[in-house]
């Protein structure tokens, strides 16, 4: 058998000038903890898009990202990096990859990571020359080198009439001893497709097969694929770009979607079809998501809460874009479920309870308010026509509305304080039983909705000033009662801002 890729001969770990550049420039321009949202995740400056290398190394949750760190727009592409223990408070560490080699410098695009024996593994996207190739990096939680003979997966892999212009975001797992990486490609009539790699050592990969092949009519590269086991149910998940609105299932452009696979002897050899795509967020802001394992065997997803076509970008800040709160997802009745991430309830300070609540207008009590919030609304019954302004002060608000008549619901942004005109409004189908519960997470600038128990999840973000703080509720309908809990996370910001203070 080939031996696994020796790491001693890769590149022995020096911070290049680039690298160094980005280590230096991040601690002297970081953002202040309190201009952060208080527990998701952002970067502490610049520019970030897609999650990358969520992963489990030695105990703690590393999660790598898309990074520009000298600008709040896109540009070469650099891997931030942070760790956690429990998802929900992050701590920096100084960015893992900057482009800089022959290999990848015009940009190291998305990818993923593994816990080995020999350390920390990265597959990332190498751009260089207008090609992307598949590249490998090794670390030990905190540098990572990168490997001589990089790329260890381009054009002389795929299969004939396959080019490596569109070629990328390697998603990488071991089963046995054999890797196995995902990735999006365009093929040969610039259809996308996702492609199965093997091999028995890192470096050394073979074609398998097409695992997802769309056919063109509704959505073209197929980006940042991943591929796992979730219930015994093979599930790919994969972000399609272009696509046209369909109902309202799928918006237009950069749609987020996932694919239950047929089960057939293991996961690698599980064929996909199209036909059964599902939007895995029906919000304004969702993009790229990535799952990881964690040891206990939760599978959790998290994704970049913005959106290629209208990212918020606020000319206050210094920085970009936030991830959604991580999930923990499970496979019911056919149905992808999405819960937050149960660490969140460790932070609970106080809680507030009204029961019964009967809509006959407009319902306001001034319990129930606040911008760092877990709350839900139980519904005695499936709710009919119902709206509920979040974020609000005399000139704000997010509305996220209920229209059983209609068949949808809808979040609703346009006076959340936009400075551009931005996509505001998005409307979903509601789910076949109706809207019974709602659990709403707010942060500093964002609004996460989970309908029923996580059958349905819209993410948003919002760029209003965290004084707006009341919340409303609207409707008219006699048979139904509410019992609002709702659990104050504010113990979260005092966190953030404590360990701020600890790193400085
Ligand atoms: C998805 C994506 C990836 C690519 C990365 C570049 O948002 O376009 O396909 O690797 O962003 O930043």
């Amino acid at each position: 058998m080939t031996p696994e890729v020796n790491f001693e001969t890769m590149t022995e770990f020096k911070p290049t000038p680039e690298l160094n550049q980005a280590r230096n420039f991040e601690i002297e321009h970081r953002t202040p903890a309190d201009r952060q949202p208080a527990f998701h995740f952002t970067p502490a400056v610049g520019w970030m898009n897609d999650p990358n290398g969520f992963s489990v190394y030695k105990k703690q949750v590393h999660l790598f990202y898309q990074y520009h760190p000298y600008s709040n727009q896109w540009g070469p592409m650099h891997w931030g990096h942070q760790v956690s223990k429990d998802l929900i408070v992050w701590k920096q560490k100084p960015a893992a990859l900057a482009p800089d080699q022959p290999f990848d410098k015009d940009g190291c695009f998305s990818g993923s990571a593994v816990e080995s024996e020999q350390g920390h593994v990265l597959m990332y996207t190498g751009c260089a020359n207008g090609k992307q190739n598949q590249c490998l990096a090794i670390g030990d939680g905190q540098n990572y080198a990168k490997f001589e003979a990089n790329p260890v997966l381009s054009q002389v892999n795929l299969p004939k009439g396959y080019s490596d212009v569109d070629f990328r975001d390697p998603k990488l797992w071991k089963t046995g001893t054999t890797w196995y990486l995902a990735a999006g490609i365009l093929n040969p009539e610039k259809k996308g497709e996702v492609i199965l790699f093997s091999s028995p050592n890192l470096k050394d990969w073979t074609f398998e097969s097409i695992l997802l092949s769309f056919d063109g009519t509704n959505g073209k590269m197929l980006e940042c694929p991943d591929v796992f086991l979730l219930d015994d149910q093979p599930m790919l998940i994969c972000s399609p770009q272009n696509m046209h609105a369909q109902g309202y299932e799928f918006h237009n452009g950069h749609n987020s979607v996932y694919i239950p696979g047929r089960f057939n002897q293991s996961l690698e050899s599980s064929r996909f079809f199209q036909k059964e795509a599902r939007q895995l967020d029906y919000g304004l802001d969702f993009y790229a998501p990535q799952t990881t394992l964690l040891e206990d065997g939760r599978r959790i997803l998290i994704g970049w809460m913005s959106s290629w076509n209208s990212p918020i970008l606020c000319s206050r800040q210094n920085w970009t874009s936030q991830m959604t709160l991580p999930r923990e997802l499970s496979f019911k009745q056919g149905k992808l479920i999405q819960k937050p991430i149960r660490e969140i309830e460790n932070w609970y300070k106080e809680t507030s309870h009204i029961d019964n609540v009967h809509l006959d207008g407009t319902f306001e009590d001034n319990r129930m308010s606040g911008r760092y919030l877990d709350a839900t609304l139980q519904f005695s019954n499936p709710a009919h026509h119902f709206a509920i302004d979040l974020a609000c002060d005399e000139n704000h608000k997010t509305t996220f509305t209920i229209d059983a008549s209609k068949g949808w619901m809808e979040m609703d942004r346009t006076y959340s304080g936009m400075e551009e005109d931005w996509v505001t409004v998005r409307k979903a189908a509601l789910p076949e039983s109706g809207v019974d519960q709602l659990r709403i997470i707010m942060d500093l600038y964002s609004v996460e909705i989970f309908v029923n128990q996580g059958e349905m999840v819209l993410s948003t973000v919002i760029p209003t000033l965290p004084q707006a703080d009341r919340i409303v509720l609207h409707g008219q309908d006699e048979n139904l009662t509410i019992d609002f809990h709702s659990m104050d996370v504010e113990k979260l910001h005092q966190e953030k801002l404590k360990n701020d203070l600890d790193e400085t």
